[in-house]
C-alpha cells in the first residue's frame, strides 16, 4: 500500500512533544507532521508572540516588566499561523503581521520565560491550542502539551539533551540566522529558561508520567524521525 494511502486508512492522533528548549522539538515535530500528512503547532511561538507584543508596547524590558498590563491587553493579541508553501512550515502571525522572524530573536528568547509564567497569558494560549487539537491529527510542540493542553493525547515524547549540546545547536542556528552574539550568552539563556520553565508555578515543565523519555543528543534527525514515525504508527 502506498505510504499516503496508509496514512489516511490509520486513525488520527495527537502527538504531544515536551522538552527542554533547544532539544531539536520543532524540527522533528514539523518533519513528523509532514510525513504524517498532520497539522503542526509551535506552542513556543505562540508564548513569543505574546512576549513580542509586550517588547514592542514597552511593557517588559531590560529592567522593567508591567505584567498587570500586559495581562489588561490581551485581548488586542490574535495570534494565527498561515501555512508558507516555499518553507513548509506554518508562520505565526501577530495581529495579521508576520513576526516568524522577529521571535527568533536572543532578546524575545530573553524574555519569553517570565511572561510564560503568567496564568492569564497562558489560559489563554491552552484554549486557543485546544480548538486547534479538536479534530486530531497534530504534532504540537512545548512545555505543557502532554501534561496540560492534552493530557489524554495518545503519543506523548519528552525530549531531552545536555545544556552544552542545546546551547551549541543554537549558537549555530542563531549564527546562521545573522544573529551577532556569543556561544556564552545562548547557554547562559538556555540553562535561565530551563530553570524558570521548570519551576514556575503554573504548568511547569515536567514530564508525564506517561511520556516517552528520548535524549537526543547523539540522535540524527533521521534517527529520531524513525522512532518516533514507528510509534505514532504503533498508537494509530
Ligand atoms: O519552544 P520555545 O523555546 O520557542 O519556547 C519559548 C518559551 O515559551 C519557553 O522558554 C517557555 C515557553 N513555553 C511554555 O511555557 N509553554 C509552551 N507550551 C511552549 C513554550
Amino acid at each position: 500500500m502506498a505510504e499516503d494511502v496508509k496514512n489516511a486508512t490509520m486513525k488520527k492522533i495527537i502527538i504531544a512533544i515536551d522538552g527542554f528548549s533547544s532539544t531539536g522539538k520543532s524540527t522533528i515535530a514539523k518533519q513528523l507532521a509532514k510525513q504524517l500528512n498532520y497539522i503542526y503547532v509551535d506552542t513556543g511561538a505562540m508564548y513569543r508572540a505574546v512576549t513580542y507584543f509586550a517588547m514592542t508596547n514597552k511593557l517588559i524590558g531590560e529592567d522593567f516588566f508591567y505584567s498587570e498590563q500586559l495581562i489588561e491587553r490581551l485581548n488586542e493579541i490574535h495570534i494565527s499561523f498561515k501555512f508558507n508553501e516555499s518553507l513548509g512550515f506554518a508562520e505565526v502571525y501577530l495581529n495579521g503581521e508576520n513576526i516568524e522572524k522577529e521571535i527568533r530573536s536572543l532578546e524575545v528568547s530573553r524574555y519569553v520565560s517570565p511572561v510564560a509564567t503568567i496564568s492569564e497569558v497562558r489560559q489563554k494560549l491552552v484554549e486557543q491550542q485546544q480548538l486547534m487539537g479538536k479534530d486530531k491529527g497534530i504534532v504540537m510542540d512545548g512545555r505543557d502539551i502532554g501534561t496540560v493542553v492534552f493530557p489524554h493525547a495518545e503519543l506523548k515524547i519528552f525530549m531531552t539533551a545536555s545544556a552544552e549540546t542545546r546551547a551549541q545547536r543554537r549558537y549555530k542556528e542563531l549564527l546562521e540566522r545573522g544573529h551577532n552574539l556569543s556561544y556564552d550568552e545562548v547557554l547562559e539563556n538556555v540553562t535561565t529558561r530551563d530553570r524558570i520553565d521548570s519551576t514556575r508555578e503554573d504548568s511547569p515543565l515536567v514530564k508525564a508520567d506517561d511520556a516517552i523519555e528520548i535524549d537526543n543528543s547523539d540522535l540524527t534527525i533521521e534517527e529520531q524521525i524513525e522512532t518516533l514515525l514507528k510509534l505514532a504508527k504503533s498508537k494509530a
